[in-house]
């Protein structure tokens, strides 16, 4: 696989704390549920100007993968097994930053690394619920099966959100904005703009299926990290969980929704090349980062 062009963070007004930092804000005001006295004709210039920073930031990041991305076949065959060895070659992958948290990372520095996991997570199921709108049947009923596992199937005990929220009150964790590094900041919000901005649709679907392709490898160490500091089978449950169910969401999410997307639309293919190897690269910002913290880089 090529090697994506870097881009100099110095040189990106986008990668910077102070912009993930508000795009985060805007974020979480635009899609809170609300009323119509909480709106007023200010809001239609700031989103504007908001909308626009927004894409600009994905177009950003999208420069830096196209090239790889115009590489991926776009056959379904061919695609499917591009995009699965994103599991093995794929940017990110194999970090040896979690084998660290598994096996040696004290009870803080596991507790700082889950604090960004957490304030950067920008809820798998609401993406999943934003990204299916409109989508042909066959893809919508594998995201709806997706999305009814991230709702416990009707259990609200099974809910994936609420089950990560625990861990937080458990751990005591800090996930406020402003102690949130931007690499973490910026993962949520690529993954949101992707989701909630319908000429990213189709990199929303490879975005969220390179995560099924590649949590499970983290959750199995991050699971190991949590046992060996003492917390119950039952206080561990979300990355026990995940190191398991994304296995089978992977597949499916490859088997049922890429495959035949793909089939109808060669276009497809590349696009979701594009989401995927965006969120490689978010993920893989974070890791060098938190390594950076950890002394480890
Ligand atoms: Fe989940
Ligand atoms: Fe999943």
């Amino acid at each position: 696989m090529p090697v994506a062009t870097q881009l100099t963070i110095e040189q990106s007004q986008f990668l910077q704390q102070s912009f993930q930092e508000s795009l985060t804000r805007w974020n979480r005001q635009r899609l809170a549920p609300a009323f119509p006295d909480d709106f007023s004709a200010a809001r239609f210039d700031d989103d504007r100007a908001m909308l626009r920073l927004e894409h600009a930031f994905i177009e950003e990041l999208r420069a830096q993968v196209r090239q790889a991305a115009a590489s991926a076949p776009t056959d379904p065959d061919g695609f499917v097994a591009w995009f699965e060895a994103l599991k093995h070659h794929g940017p990110g992958q194999h970090d040896r930053l979690f084998p660290w948290l598994a096996e040696q990372a004290d009870r803080d520095q596991i507790r700082w690394f889950l604090s960004q996991e957490a304030a950067g997570e920008a809820g798998f199921d609401d993406l999943v619920a934003m990204t299916q709108v409109k989508l042909p049947d066959r893809a919508k009923l594998e995201l709806a099966r997706n999305y009814w596992d991230e709702m416990g199937r009707g259990n609200a005990r099974g809910m994936h959100g609420p089950m990560l929220g625990q861990l937080v009150q458990i751990l005591d964790l800090d996930t406020r904005i402003e102690n949130t590094v931007w690499e973490s900041l910026a993962l949520a919000n690529a993954m949101t703009a992707m989701a909630s901005a319908r000429h990213y649709a189709w990199h929303s679907v490879g975005a969220l299926g390179v995560i099924e392709l590649t949590a499970p490898d983290r959750s199995a160490h991050t699971a190991q990290a949590l046992k060996r500091i003492g917390l119950s089978n039952a206080e561990r449950r979300y990355f026990d969980l995940h190191a398991v169910l994304d296995v089978k969401h992977s597949r499916d999410w490859n088997d049922e929704a890429i495959r035949p997307l793909v089939a109808e639309d060669p276009r497809r293919a590349t696009a979701m090349a594009e989401g995927a190897l965006i969120r490689l690269h978010c993920g893989e910002r974070c890791f060098d980062r938190y390594r950076a913290h950890f002394g480890l880089a």
